[in-house]
């Protein structure tokens, strides 16, 4: 009487497991189901990074997290690119984005800057720019370690000025 006892409540928890990993593989296909349907409208910024860079990356999925879709370009040289695109040395970066009608957005931006240049698309403007990598912009995250940085709008004359000045870790999402 206790063996079929025990028995009956091992196969209730076997039961009850299959049916768990049942729903939770559902609620994946789910999931991944709603990550291809794509909402038709966000912007797209095509993003030329070297193939082995991870804050890149990390950037990335910053701005998909934040209305934008992206599409990355590995390469290996980039130089040749932001040379083209005018973006002077001293405002580069590691990675180069540019939106559909073709402003630059160099480096570790916080998306929803892009998303208010964009907006304004100021006059002679070619598009913005976080020079270098500070420690705990978008995609540059450690911890909480944060430092103050300029985002830069870089001007068609080759020049740049103060777009906006970012203080806190908080203000950038
Ligand atoms: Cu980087
Ligand atoms: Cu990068």
């Amino acid at each position: 009487m206790f063996f079929s006892q025990l028995m009956t409540k091992r196969l209730l928890t076997v039961f009850i497991a299959i049916f768990l990993t049942a729903c939770s593989e559902e609620n994946t296909v789910a999931g991944s189901e709603q990550n291809t349907l794509q909402q038709p409208n966000l912007p797209v910024l095509e993003v030329y990074k070297r193939p082995t860079c991870r804050c890149c990356s990390k950037w990335m999925t910053h701005l998909e997290d934040n209305g934008f879709e992206t599409k990355a370009h590995n390469k290996n040289y980039l130089s040749a690119l932001k040379t083209k695109k005018n973006i002077q040395p001293q405002y580069q970066s590691c990675h180069t984005a540019i939106s559909k009608d073709g402003y630059v957005f160099e480096g570790h931006i916080p998306a929803k800057y892009i998303h208010q240049f964009l907006q304004e698309k100021p006059e002679s403007a070619i598009g913005l720019a976080v020079p270098a990598m500070p420690v705990g912009s978008p995609g540059m995250e450690v911890g909480s370690k944060f430092r103050p940085y300029d985002i830069l709008l870089l001007k068609v004359d080759g020049s740049a000025e103060i777009y906006a000045r970012i203080n806190t870790q908080k203000e950038q999402y």
